[in-house]
């Protein structure tokens, strides 16, 4: 090995495996420049460590690997509802999102996809990150998110003499052709577009569509064609199908999604990734936050349906990943989710996996990271007792490591 190498070894009373669900005694973690070089079990004699390795020694703790967040916003903050947002300058979103970053990883999400920010904040902070300037997990930033103009993922609170409007709209298949390649050329590794109205946009409605499916395949095919992963926005059950029949990813949100949906994603292998929990923050704490009063309506209608259909696609078995729009609600909560996706039907081992191997499957990204194997990065996190019995210990992580560095 180079004289450069770092070497850690971690250790702990259990490891969840995640693809068999199988909870396995006594593991030993060995990671090398931050990826897995070596993972024993059960006392099995794992590898000579060098001299100078890192002895992580966790204890009784379980251990999974480090935890997927599909969908966030980090530049969000859910303080600043409605218009009470206009009185920072453009760079305080960045600034304080800074702060989101290291919360979220300190909760255990060592990897999030940033699916919409504006000024390519999410790659700035990707490479702050990476440079070691601030805290925070893995980033896959998306840029700005497509969609119509007047779409939800446009500009929609301003009258038209502040003539603001987002700079990844497109009105055809060529136009949004063009803005896939743009968003690319700055950063995004994952392409977001919005196929339906949504609940925190003005003059929007989360049920009806508002790209023609021709639009979304555009999207879908240009993003393939540049080995890039892609994620709609949908409430509507027609733009939820529009938007696989499409070829997209996943589908987020899928609140208003009907059977035909659900055996649609089935077949196709489409991911689902429903933002269950974000309904309970925002109806307790969205009108003192100055969300506007159409934008909490549009919520109360969303909300009950969606876990409604949440249910139906998890007795259906579709395929689900884990999306929660941190942003809408505080970061570092994002694994309150979990016990709510419980509630609604869905298996403890299901809800992890949503988390873990199905996310980095859903964006191609199964050899860095999603489990502890050989080859992965050395990300994970400990919990105390069984996550498989009671989901709700992943709120309460008592260390994370990102790439064999504890940092927490
Ligand atoms: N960003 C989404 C939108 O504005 C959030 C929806 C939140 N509500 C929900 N029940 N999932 O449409």
């Amino acid at each position: 090995a180079p004289a450069y190498a770092k070497t850690s070894v971690v250790t702990a009373a259990r490891m969840l495996d995640v693809e068999s669900g199988r909870m396995l005694e006594r593991p030993v973690v060995v990671v090398t420049d931050g990826r897995i070089t070596s993972v024993t079990t059960g006392g099995a004699t794992a590898p000579a460590a060098p001299a100078d390795a890192e002895r992580i020694d966790l204890g009784d703790v379980t251990i999974l690997p480090g935890l997927i967040d599909m969908h966030v916003h980090l530049t969000s903050n859910p303080k600043y509802g409605g218009y009470t947002g206009l009185r920072f300058t453009d760079t305080f979103w960045v600034a304080q999102g800074a702060g989101n970053a290291a919360r979220t990883l300190r909760a255990g999400f060592t990897t999030v996809r940033n699916v919409g920010s504006d000024g390519y904040a999410d790659v700035g902070l990707k490479q702050a990150i990476e440079e070691g300037w601030i805290e925070g997990p893995r980033i896959v930033p998306s840029a700005h998110a497509l969609g119509a103009t007047g779409g939800h993922c446009d500009e929609t609170y301003l009258p038209p003499s502040f003539d603001r409007k987002s700079p990844a709209m497109g009105d055809s298949p060529e136009e949004l052709r063009k803005r896939v390649r743009e968003q690319r050329k700055y950063g995004a590794e994952v392409i977001k577009v919005c196929a339906t109205g949504g609940v925190f946009s003005r003059n929007t409605a989360p049920g009806v569509q508002q790209l023609r499916e021709e639009e979304l395949r555009a999207v879908a095919e240009e993003a393939e064609f540049w080995r890039l992963p892609t994620a709609a926005h949908a409430h509507g059950a027609d733009g939820i199908k529009a938007a696989i029949r499409a070829g997209i990813d996943t589908i987020e949100h899928v609140s208003f999604i009907d059977a035909e949906g659900i055996a649609l994603a089935k077949q196709r292998g489409t991911y689902l990734g429903f933002d269950v929990y974000n309904t309970d923050y925002t109806l307790a704490e969205g009108e003192k936050n100055g969300v506007l009063p159409e934008n909490i309506e549009k919520e109360r209608q969303v909300g009950t349906q969606q876990r409604e259909n949440f249910r139906a696609a998890a007795r259906a078995g579709a395929r689900m990943i884990y999306s929660t729009d941190a942003g809408i609600y505080p970061h570092g909560d994002n694994a309150r989710q979990f016990a709510v996706m419980v509630r609604f039907g869905l298996q403890p081992m299901d809800a992890i996996r949503s988390a873990t191997i199905n996310a980095a499957r859903a964006m191609a990204r199964e050899g860095d990271v999603g489990s502890i194997a050989v080859g992965r990065y050395g990300d994970m996190v400990a919990v105390a007792g069984d996550p498989t019995r009671d989901v709700a210990v992943l709120e309460r992580p008592v260390a994370v490591i990102k790439g064999g560095e504890r940092v927490r």
